[in-house]
């Protein structure tokens, strides 16, 4: 068969493995690497990668063939967790942090994701819309190609309906594909305080099956964390969201430990996102039930905490993990995945192959999408993320730079030299 594009000559191309689940344990220190070589795009589709110079049976004349010496060549990166859509933003809230007011804090007086609540029920769907949209473009130049992105910042029903109709709306349009998440659950709206039963019935009951209905979302996740949700209201919403056919993520230990890790484990979730606080016990418990570990290191910096959460460990154990930004308006506010990539190196000490993979092949498992996304096998969709770089060692060492210079989304090269091409 005759290729639409070959990209050659290419320093090196990060191959992820796809055995058909995520890779898990040590299986995340192993990837193809190959060497001065090329990728083939047919129909917006991986035809071929290979090494050396392209075998001339995949050229033709109409071949658009394009050099690419002295850059290497990912899979387009996957950030699995995302608040993307919000109104306003926090850094009004950045002194109170730099003084030591706490997060939970500042949720507790009413500021935090209440803030942005409010910011969110007064926006429009066209503001929403559009800042999302912007948000988006900065995350496609740094290379992401797909994007996980959860309500939560409505916590009544027209404003979740109004954050999830966005996605649906960013999905058809945006370059960037979406996958959406519910968090109606995300903190407990000022109505309901001290009555967070209730508002998860009103959850169970009123939102998660009209947003079955309208196929408004694929996963359901909720704060199980002190001071918001508690691990018998987790188990609650997320056996519900089960019964209803929902896919479960949960975001667990970020500050305190306090069971949303059972829950996960119980209920098979995909997911468990953050884990700063996990224990042994926790790590094990993730490892036997084969939930993916959503990592966000940049949370941690964010909130200047010292505490990140134990990738090593949980690797060492037979977890599976990703690593993704987080990018809300509070505790991650940014577009950048190689940012978070680098801190896993710094400061969660993994290699580059690891880190490569959790922001591949692994997200792709994270989004349940990996039989068209996260690796380089033929068929799969040609999203490619392009580095300025020699090796894939070096855009791990050399931080806080964006080094991605092109991105091909679905065979369409739509990031050239740094710009937008789209
Ligand atoms: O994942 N932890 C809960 N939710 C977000 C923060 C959202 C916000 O502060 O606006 C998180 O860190
Ligand atoms: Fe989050």
């Amino acid at each position: 068969m005759k290729a639409d594009k070959i990209l050659k000559n290419f320093n090196q191309i990060f191959c992820p493995i796809d055995n058909g689940i995520p890779l898990r344990g040590e299986q995340m220190n192993d990837a193809i690497i190959i060497e001065n070589g090329y990728i083939a795009i047919k129909d917006g589709k991986i035809l071929a990668v290979d090494k050396g110079g392209p075998n001339e049976d995949l050229i033709s004349e109409n071949t658009e063939v394009i050099d690419y010496s002295g850059k290497i060549a990912t899979p387009g990166l996957i950030d699995c967790h995302t608040h993307l859509v919000y109104g306003g933003s926090r850094e009004h809230e950045f002194a109170q942090k730099l003084n030591g007011v706490a997060y939970l804090d500042i949720l507790a007086q009413g500021g935090g994701i209440l803030s942005t609540v409010k910011a969110t029920r007064q926006a429009s769907f066209e503001e929403l819309y559009d800042k999302s949209a912007s948000l988006l473009d900065k995350m496609l130049i740094h290379g992401v190609t797909t994007v996980e992105a959860k309500s939560g910042y409505g916590l009544n029903w027209e404003t979740e309906e109004k954050q999830l109709q966005v996605v649906k709306k960013l999905n058809e349009k945006h370059t960037i594909d979406l996958v959406s998440t519910f968090m109606g659950a995300h903190a407990i709206p000022e109505e309901y305080r001290g009555r967070s039963d209730e508002f998860i019935d009103l959850i169970i009951t009123e939102m998660l099956p009209k947003i079955k209905e309208e196929n408004l979302a694929e996963f359901c996740d909720i704060f199980c964390e002190k001071g918001v949700f508690t691990a018998e209201e987790s188990f609650k919403l997320l056996s519900a969201a089960k019964k209803l056919g929902f896919k479960l993520r949960i975001h667990a230990d970020e500050i305190a430990s306090i069971g949303g890790v059972d829950v996960a484990a119980q209920l098979g979730a995909v997911s468990a996102e953050h884990l700063m606080m996990i224990t042994n016990e926790g790590i094990r418990k993730l490892s036997e039930a084969h939930v993916i570990g959503n990592l966000l290191p940049a949370t941690t910096f964010s909130l200047m905490e010292d505490t990140y959460a134990p990738a090593k460990k949980m690797i060492e154990n037979g977890m599976a993990i990703t690593l993704t930004t987080d990018s809300n308006p509070g505790s991650c506010p940014t577009a950048n995945l190689q940012f978070i990539m680098q801190l896993g190196c710094f400061m969660q000490k993994l290699t580059p192959i690891q880190v490569f993979n959790a922001v591949t092949i692994n997200a792709a498992y994270s989004v349940c999408k990996a039989d068209t996304i996260g690796s380089f096998d033929s068929g799969k969709i040609a999203d490619i993320a392009i580095f300025d770089a020699p090796n894939i060692d070096f855009p791990l060492y050399f931080f806080a730079t964006n080094l991605v210079t092109e991105v091909y989304k679905r065979g369409n090269l739509v990031i050239s030299e740094r710009q937008y091409n789209v």
